[in-house]
């Protein structure tokens, strides 16, 4: 088998996403055949850079890259604005120019940074996503969404700046602590639930020899969505599938819930509107594949709750809003209803 699996973006820019198992060290020999050599400034957070900055930097500098690194506290109470200035301050201080390049070495908070970061300075420099995560290798590392959080919301400043490449290699999931890696899998049970019901099949047999197939087909899902849609107007939308009310389940438990967990229950909550609204019932299997994978689907919340914050999603449009509807499992529709008829739905099923 080949050491890589390279899948390639067709977005505003091309770029390949190479997936392999243990091949981190040779970054820089890969990097070395597609960019000029360089200065590389690596993001990273704290527990990361302890695991594989070593050897990034080692495999970069053996190829003639020069590398400088900035790190910060892991975890999203990381991802603002200071620390995206403390970054780009870091880089102008070191003369990083054009011509030089960001590296996003982490999981997705790392990722959004780095890539609003490269967005911005200097009116956008190039960078790379190196992720190790099960999230940001199936979601965030692919696609160009870059953003921080402010105090108002997550997410709320931000832009669309594809990587030059992605480079993941899946062995960094070895040390990924077991609630991470299972919060990447509510993402991966998404991705077969709105688009591909070979992958759901193939989740359920739980094989880990599986995994780095697994994770591929969720890259080319996100792939072939972003293409179809790079800029969120429609399409695209569809990965937003247990997000609308997983992200009120998220807020309102004060992110004691997990995005994780918040999406699979938001996904189980998905079918049962589904159902409501006369689309197929697969309230079951959704749920059994959630379960299987750890998660509760339980949800602590009432419907008035959750609807007082989903009237807030970035996605309300007046009083409509876009909810994404399971019509069988691999395929996923998007809904535009009221907001009315939304409480009404969530008064209606048993959440
Ligand atoms: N841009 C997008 O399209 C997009 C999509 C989905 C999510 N996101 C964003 O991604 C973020 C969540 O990403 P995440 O779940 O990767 O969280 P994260 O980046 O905070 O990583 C989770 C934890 O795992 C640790 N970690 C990372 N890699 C490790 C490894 N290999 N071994 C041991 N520990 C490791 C980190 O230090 C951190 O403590 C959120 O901010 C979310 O908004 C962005």
């Amino acid at each position: 088998m080949d050491k890589y699996n390279i899948i390639k973006v067709n977005a505003s820019h091309k770029y390949n996403v190479m997936v392999s198992n243990g091949m981190l060290h040779e970054l820089g020999g890969v990097m070395s055949k597609l960019f000029d050599r360089c200065s590389i400034a690596i993001l990273t957070d704290d527990i990361v850079d302890a695991l594989y900055a070593d050897t990034v930097i080692k495999s970069l500098e053996a190829n003639g890259f020069h590398c400088i690194k900035h790190t910060i506290p892991n975890g999203e109470s990381s991802k603002n604005m200071d620390s995206v200035l403390s970054f780009i301050n870091f880089m102008a201080s070191e003369q990083i120019t054009r011509s030089d390049m960001v590296l996003a070495l982490g999981g997705g908070v790392i990722g959004d940074m780095a890539g609003f970061a490269s967005a911005i300075y200097l009116r956008g420099i190039k960078y790379i996503q190196v992720p190790t995560t099960l999230l940001a290798a199936v979601d965030s590392s692919v696609g160009g969404k870059t953003a921080v959080d402010i105090s108002a919301g997550k997410n709320l400043i931000g832009a669309f700046h594809q990587p030059v490449l992605v480079f993941c290699d899946i062995s960094t999931l070895n040390t990924l602590p077991a609630n991470i890696m299972r919060d990447g899998f509510a993402e991966v049970i998404k991705y077969g639930i709105i688009l591909d019901k070979e992958l759901y099949n193939n989740l359920l047999k739980k094989d880990s020899a599986l995994l780095e197939q697994i994770i591929s087909r969720c890259i080319e899902i996100k792939r072939d969505v972003v293409a179809a849609d790079e800029f969120d107007k429609g399409e695209r939308q569809l990965l937003n599938f247990g997000h609308t009310i997983g992200h009120s389940i998220e807020l309102l438990s004060n992110f004691t819930i997990t995005h994780g967990e918040a999406v699979a229950k938001g996904m189980v909550i998905a079918a049962k509107l589904g159902k409501e609204c006369g689309y197929a019932d697969v309230v079951e299997p959704i749920k059994n594949i959630v379960e299987m994978y750890g998660f509760d689907t339980y949800c602590p919340y009432s419907a008035t709750e959750i609807y007082k914050v989903a009237l807030s999603d970035k996605k309300r449009d007046k009083n409509n809003i876009t909810v994404v509807l399971p019509e069988s499992i691999g395929k996923c529709v998007l809904h535009t209803i009221s907001t009315e008829e939304l409480y009404n739905l969530l008064n209606r099923i048993k959440l």
